[in-house]
């Protein structure tokens, strides 16, 4: 009897960001794929007896390649395992889940998608960024700074012109790029920027600053968020890592669209 592949959400660093059901199946896996970005004390709940299987590829290093994991889960399943593939954040956002949605799919293997707390969420409560906002940011974007090659170009101008709250995943160390597109997409100067390095966890830091300073900011410690948007100003002062200034181009105009809450 074949048997069945989970694909699951970690969340984004803090442990306790781990849903009840990824528990429940981390504690019941006959074998667990994982990524590099899992934390440790989420490992440590698997059965001993489960085989353990570390499939992270950070940083280009490629350890494994794609088609090997997917190989490895398909033949797990085949031979009746229950496997989690345990995924840091959402299994969906930004983490190939499509691609092995499509492998089981062709193995004809039975799957099943367990959310997480992807680490834009994780990042911005942890900074206190509230991504949406009714006087300031009635969409939210997730990019990544690192597309496939052949994939569509990301339209930045269309995106900065939406008003929309952007939070960049995979921006690399160098921002000076991601600076540059922002600016000929027309995103005023003064707009709000957080970088947020390792959210949720410990060692968490959270760097504000604005678009024009952004090529100029700290290289802080991967894995590591950008979020821009006027959003990024209505942080908690207390996380503030330097002094933000509010630059009158970003004022928000707090009588726009005043509505009773119904
Ligand atoms: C391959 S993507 C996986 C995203 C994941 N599926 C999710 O939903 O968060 C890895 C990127 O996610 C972001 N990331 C993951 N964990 C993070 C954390 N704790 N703090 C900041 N960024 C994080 C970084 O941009 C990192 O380069």
């Amino acid at each position: 009897m074949k048997g069945k592949v989970y694909l699951v959400g970690a969340g984004p660093g803090d442990p306790e960001l781990l849903t009840l059901k990824a528990m429940r199946l981390l504690r019941t896996a006959d074998a667990v794929l994982h990524d590099d970005l899992v934390a440790p004390e989420i490992l440590q709940v698997i059965p001993t007896a489960a085989q353990v299987y570390n499939v992270g590829k950070r940083c280009g290093t490629k350890k494994i390649r794609q088609e090997e994991i997917n190989f490895l889960m398909i033949a797990l399943a085949d031979s009746g395992l229950r496997v989690v593939r345990l995924k840091s954040g959402d299994p969906l956002i930004f983490g190939r889940g499509g691609e092995e949605i499509e492998a089981l799919h062709a193995a004809n293997i039975p799957y099943e998608i367990v959310p997480g707390v992807t680490s834009a969420l994780g990042a911005a409560a942890t900074s206190a960024i509230p991504l949406t906002h009714r006087h300031a940011s009635s969409a939210l974007v997730f990019i990544t700074a690192h597309q496939a090659e052949g994939a569509e170009a990301v339209d930045w101008a269309r995106l900065a012109g939406s008003g929309a709250t952007l939070v960049i995943y995979m921006p690399g160390s160098d921002y000076s790029a991601i600076a540059v597109k922002l600016k000929a997409a027309g995103l005023s100067h003064g707009t709000p920027c957080a970088i947020v390095s390792q959210a949720t966890t410990q060692h968490q830091q959270t760097h504000r600053t604005t678009i024009a300073e952004l090529s100029r900011a700290p290289r802080l410690t991967s894995p590591t968020l950008l979020i821009i948007g006027k959003v990024v100003r209505f942080a908690d002062p207390v996380s503030l890592v330097q002094p933000f200034v509010i630059s009158a181009d970003c004022a928000v105009d707090t009588t726009a669209n005043e509505e009773p809450i119904a």
